[in-house]
């Protein structure tokens, strides 16, 4: 489904990114991990169409990214960053966005049924954001991100600022969309409780791919 063929990125004669070639199926769940700076963020960033290989060329569907539009191609291709990104309204409004940029109507029977899922469910729609704490303001991103379900979920670390009840919660509702055919890419740390979940690991060091595992 995602194919990455000896993906280069530099930046000022430095290689972050050097010669990666991957291939991801639907359903994969990957593990990325290595030490920081190691150019994880970076290969995420590639894969969703933000940055452009300074070399090589990713594939999705057998397409090459030239020739596909950057806001088409993250509307499959999503992209859940560690810290969360809300706008200073109110949940309902932030969780109808992504129907808002399709042209679609905004499904609440959904949004509720998500708020539930990131055990948000006592809030209402009304909600102001900027009045939640930084781990409830996380889990309305991710609800926001996932109202419609993406091909391929990229997460940077998304759960870090996550209780270990929350992040186990989250972690499932993922696990649930890889088994509905989401491909997973998860910058992780957690060695302990996320890697089980995983069916292979990935770990980058100094922007190549030092060793590639099957999980079992
Ligand atoms: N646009 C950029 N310009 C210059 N340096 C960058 C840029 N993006 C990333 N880097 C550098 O590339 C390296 C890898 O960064 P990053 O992908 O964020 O690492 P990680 O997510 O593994 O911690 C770091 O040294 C970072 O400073
Ligand atoms: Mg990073």
């Amino acid at each position: 489904m995602l194919e990455l063929k000896n993906v280069s990125y530099s930046v000022d004669n430095r290689d972050i990114i050097k010669n990666i070639s991957l291939s991801i199926e639907s359903g994969d769940t990957i593990a990325i991990v290595g030490p920081s700076g190691s150019g994880k963020s970076t290969l995420l960033r590639l894969i969703n169409d933000l940055i452009s290989p300074t070399r090589g060329e990713i594939y999705f569907q057998g397409k090459p990214y030239a020739q596909i539009n950057p806001e088409q191609l993250r509307m499959d291709i999503s992209y859940l960053l560690q810290e969360s990104d809300l706008f200073d309204f109110t949940i309902g409004e932030n969780l109808a966005f992504p129907a808002e940029i399709r042209g679609d109507q905004f499904d609440r029977r959904k949004a509720k049924k998500m708020l539930k899922a990131v055990g948000l469910g006592h809030y209402n729609f009304k909600t102001r954001v900027e009045h939640l704490s930084g781990g409830e303001r996380q889990r309305i991103t991710i609800a926001r991100q996932l109202m419609y379900t993406p091909k391929v979920l990229l997460l940077d670390e998304a759960t870090s600022a996550l209780d270990v009840h929350n992040s186990e919660k989250i972690e499932s509702l993922i696990f649930r969309l890889a088994d509905e055919g989401v491909a997973i890419l998860w910058i992780t740390h957690s060695n302990d409780q996320s890697n089980r979940h995983f069916k292979k690991k990935i770990r980058i060091v100094d922007g190549e791919i030092d060793e590639e595992a099957e999980l079992s």
